[in-house]
């Protein structure tokens, strides 16, 4: 009774002054382009309140200008391999629930490196993808648990990738380093799941589908065609989300139908 009471007092307290406390919360990574920069996008034209993550702050132009056109936007500089930072920016928000932790930043592979068979596998990638696809986002779950926990929806939502699935990735010898790395993620959130369960926390992985997020615009425009843009995608995962309930902990979830993929 007196712990839960303590919980309510908690998470009522917004450390943030420019943040609503009526507001849900969401923490996104990689959040200065492609389908993090359009998550923040979505999510703020809901009038929540979003703290946007981004290694280098001073270069996230397109998001710079969102966060000065909207208090509930904050912008704050994290690279996601960095532990101490992740403790740091914790800590600084240790007083804010954090309803969604939205866990979308990624190393991913770039055209046409990404198709090269076992002599081209680029090794310092390969546990440079695990420590940003993989590592990452275990630290920063274990990090923000108690903001997550403190919070109303108590949510963790991963982005993974088909791509790291036995069951439905590829039958093809193409991107070893991606694909090992996001398969350890999905592992690794599958083992933490057990303890979200415990916890009350509903921790979901989200495949976002092939999602046209390539920066070189002739490789954008030669991808239109195979690919959809960042604003369906996201569109779609948010109804995803919005959905989401402890039922739906420690399963991986596809885009825009909902179906359960298999590991
Ligand atoms: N696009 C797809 O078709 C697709 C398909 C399946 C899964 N996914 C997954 O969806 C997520 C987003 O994909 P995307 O296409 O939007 O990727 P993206 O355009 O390549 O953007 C990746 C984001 O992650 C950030 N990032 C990279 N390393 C980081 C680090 N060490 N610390 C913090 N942030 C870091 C990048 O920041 P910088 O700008 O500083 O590099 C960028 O903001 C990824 O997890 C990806 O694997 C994407």
């Amino acid at each position: 009774m007196a712990l839960a009471a303590t919980t309510t007092l908690f998470a009522s307290l917004a450390a943030r002054a420019d943040f609503a406390a009526s507001e849900p919360t969401v923490l996104i990574t990689g959040a200065n382009r492609g389908i993090g920069l359009e998550f923040v996008k979505q999510i703020a034209a809901r009038d929540w309140n979003v703290i946007a993550t981004v290694r280098r702050p001073a270069e996230a132009a397109e998001l710079q200008a969102i966060a000065a056109a909207n208090p509930r936007v904050a912008v704050e500089a994290l690279d996601i391999t960095d532990h101490a930072a992740v403790d740091a920016l914790a800590a600084r928000y240790a007083r804010q629930p954090i309803d969604i932790l939205l866990l979308n930043a990624g190393l991913t592979p770039t055209y046409p490196s990404a198709m090269k068979p076992l002599a081209g596998v680029d090794f310092d990638i390969a546990r440079q993808s695990f420590e940003v696809n993989a590592i990452g986002p275990l630290k920063m779950a274990r990090s923000f648990m108690p903001a997550v926990l403190a919070s109303q929806k108590k949510q963790i939502v991963v982005l993974s990738s088909k791509g790291g699935s036995f069951a439905e990735s590829p039958k093809l010898a193409m991107m070893y380093e991606y694909r090992a790395s996001k398969a350890a993620l999905d592992m690794y959130m599958y083992v933490l799941s057990f303890e979200t369960a415990k916890k009350g926390v509903t921790l979901t992985l989200i495949s976002p589908g092939q999602v046209n997020t390539l920066q070189d615009p002739k490789m954008r425009e030669m991808m239109r065609r195979m690919a959809i843009e960042p604003v369906e995608s996201v569109g779609k995962m948010l109804r995803v989300i919005d959905s989401l309930t402890p039922a739906d902990n420690g399963k991986f979830l596809n885009y825009e139908d909902r179906r359960e993929i298999a590991w």
